[in-house]
């Protein structure tokens, strides 16, 4: 028995599938951005009997979008400006669609060399479009937690197994918890990742760095990864790299590059002389779901030493003994043997668009947050703890932490924009990150007009 429709029925519930797409994509700027259902009557919402007789698609689908959707947040709303948005892209998704709709399996040559060839091949354009030297190959991730835990698995097969359980990895206050997370998964535990002081601005402090290394060496410890971050999550830093390149390659330890957000600004030939110490890592995440708008599940990780990729995701197999182990084999470069197309929404998103349009997407989103710095900064109640670096900056309320975290509560419980708190040196701070090809200097305008008036309501 076919699970599957007869052809015009497919094709109808297809058409239906993309109109109901495109009608909500219309109305997107229109929805509020932030909703908070209560967890219990959303799970009556959802909750139903397993379906044992047939149902139709066409009810189905409506009722996801009609019923489900309208209680959603939504990361690509053109007002999320909370943690690093993810705006996907149109294109992106009918990548998507037809990654699933294909099922190409991605996990082997044999059973999908198309699939292997395509995602080289994104890899590819990734590499040139950041200017990396040739050579920096890798994997698709599901996204950057995933893409940092490749770099410590990497870093790790190039350590004797005898001296696993001394390894050290250098981290700070300002590095995205997937790295600490991925240290543990390995089983680096407690003091085994270090945690380097940050200047005021949030960078690694090099010098601390060099000496806990050379410290961890005289008590028999084996430093293996340094993570760098390009673009902190809280406020879009860049650790000194250039000095990390320089302690990494002095004393023999893997530079790891956490770009999961910020690498894209490698993109822009204007950043590039200042992120020149990219091309010395040993490794880079980035995350094309961020700010290559590509939709979920598209991460990239990149390095020179594909060899200690492989090693550190070999596996054999009876079963696989038909499968030419010299090519592009991913289950090799990473923990998944089964696995989707993720490269399909990539390469449709970067032929359709070309990288130049991305580009200016990037610089689009760059010069949106900068005015939203300035007319924020503008306001005498407003107080920027910390200025774009990036794409993101932090503020608070000159009428104290109390002031600024219910105007938090409101932000959220009002739904027009949505913001994200974090801390910057222990000060609790608002966030603001620009990061969607949809978002207008109108939604800009207006966002800051409203959180003024919600200031209004919530500063005393
Ligand atoms: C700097 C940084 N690294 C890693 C991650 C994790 O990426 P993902 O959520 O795709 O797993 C994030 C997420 O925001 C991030 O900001």
């Amino acid at each position: 028995m076919s699970l599957d429709p007869d052809l015009d029925s497919m094709r109808a519930q297809g058409h239906l599938a993309v109109d109901l797409l495109v009608d909500w994509l219309a109305e997107l700027p229109r929805a509020p951005v932030a909703r908070m259902p209560d967890a219990r009557w959303l799970a009556q919402l959802v909750g139903e009997p397993l379906p044992t007789a047939p149902g139709s698609v066409e009810d189905s689908m409506r009722h996801f979008m009609t019923e489900l959707m309208p209680f959603a947040t939504l990361v690509n709303h053109p007002r999320f400006f909370a943690y690093i948005p993810c705006p996907g892209s149109y294109v992106g998704a009918l990548g998507a669609l037809l990654a699933a709709g294909t099922n190409l399996f991605t996990g082997s040559w044999l059973g999908g060399a198309v699939a292997a060839q395509l995602e080289e091949q994104v890899l590819e354009w990734v590499r040139e479009a950041l200017a990396l030297p040739i050579g920096f190959r890798g994997v698709i991730t599901s996204g950057g937690s995933l893409a940092n835990l490749s770099g410590l698995a990497a870093a790790r097969a190039r350590v004797a197994e005898a001296d696993w359980n001394r390894t050290t990895v250098y981290v700070s206050q300002a590095t995205h918890h997937s790295v600490a997370k991925a240290a543990r998964l390995l089983g680096i535990t407690g003091d085994r990742v270090r945690n380097i002081p940050v200047d005021a601005g949030q960078r690694m402090v090099p010098e601390p760095l060099r000496a806990a290394i050379a410290a961890d060496r005289l008590s028999g410890r084996v430093p293996m990864l340094v993570c760098g971050t390009l673009g902190t999550t809280t406020t879009g830093a860049i650790d000194p790299l250039d000095a990390m390149v320089e302690v990494c390659r002095a004393e023999g330890v893997w530079l790891h590059v956490d770009g999961a957000y910020g690498a894209a600004m490698a993109l822009l030939p204007e950043s590039r002389d200042a992120l020149r110490a990219l091309e010395a890592a040993d490794s880079i995440t980035l995350d094309p779901h961020k700010w290559l708008y590509a939709p979920f599940e598209c991460g990239c990780f990149l390095t020179r030493h594909l060899d200690a990729l492989r090693r550190a995701f070999a596996a054999d197999g009876d079963y696989m003994q038909d499968i030419p182990p010299d090519e592009i084999n991913m289950f090799q470069r990473g923990p998944e043997l089964s696995r989707g197309n993720r490269a399909l929404k990539l390469w449709l998103l970067i032929r359709a668009a070309g990288i130049d349009a991305l580009r200016q997407a990037i610089r689009d989103d760059l010069a949106l947050c900068r005015l939203a710095h300035d007319l924020l900064a503008a306001d005498p109640r407003v107080r920027i703890v910390s200025p774009p670096q990036m794409s993101i900056f932090c503020f608070t309320l000159n009428a104290g932490e109390a002031a600024a975290q219910r105007l938090m509560r409101a932000v959220l419980d009002d739904g027009y924009l949505m913001l994200s708190s974090s801390r910057v040196a222990g000060e609790y701070v608002l966030r603001w990150c620009v990061l969607n090809h949809r978002t207008t200097a109108a939604d800009i305008r207006n966002s800051v007009a409203r959180l003024s008036d919600l200031i209004d309501q919530h500063e005393g």
